[in-house]
């Protein structure tokens, strides 16, 4: 065997032992196509009920949406649509919206809250988090809103 002979049999053996390997690490490296960035996700709207619904008494419920518990204040008609995540944060009871008030209730200890989901008498310390609210045709549309 001479020395060119060698050198291409080595080059040959070389490329067809780690070309495979090079080429799995830059796939794997690479996102799949079909997977969307995590902040995607949070763009989307699901829906949580009707217009009938709501219209019906002014607010839906929907305790098992895509988006977790949503309470929404208002109609169809309403300027300024409400919807929050009724699930209380203090130990997770689900409030309820007082009209008179204008405020949301905790059942178990009494917590209350504004319609900007602000705390305002304890036990609970954090706010309700909210969603960004829409209607479109005859759904009632929700998706969370992202913190920055
Ligand atoms: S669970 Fe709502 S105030 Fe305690």
């Amino acid at each position: 065997m001479t020395r060119r002979d060698f050198i291409v049999l080595f080059g040959v053996g070389w490329v067809a032992n780690y070309l495979p390997i090079a080429i799995a690490t830059t796939y794997a490296a690479q996102p799949s196509p079909q997977s969307k960035p995590k902040s995607k996700i949070s763009e989307n709207w699901f829906p949580v009920g009707t217009v009938e619904a709501l219209d019906k008494t002014g607010q839906l419920l929907n305790e098992k949406s895509p988006v977790g518990p949503v309470l929404i204040i208002g109609t169809s008609k309403s300027q300024n649509l409400i919807a929050v995540n009724p699930t209380c944060t203090h130990l997770g009871c689900i409030v309820e919206w007082e009209s008179q008030e204008k405020i949301f209730l905790c059942p178990c200890h009494a917590s209350e809250f504004g319609v900007d989901g602000k705390v305002l008498n304890g036990p609970a310390t954090k706010p309700l988090n909210k969603y960004a609210i829409k209607i479109q045709g005859r759904s009632v549309l929700v998706r969370n809103i992202q913190s920055t």
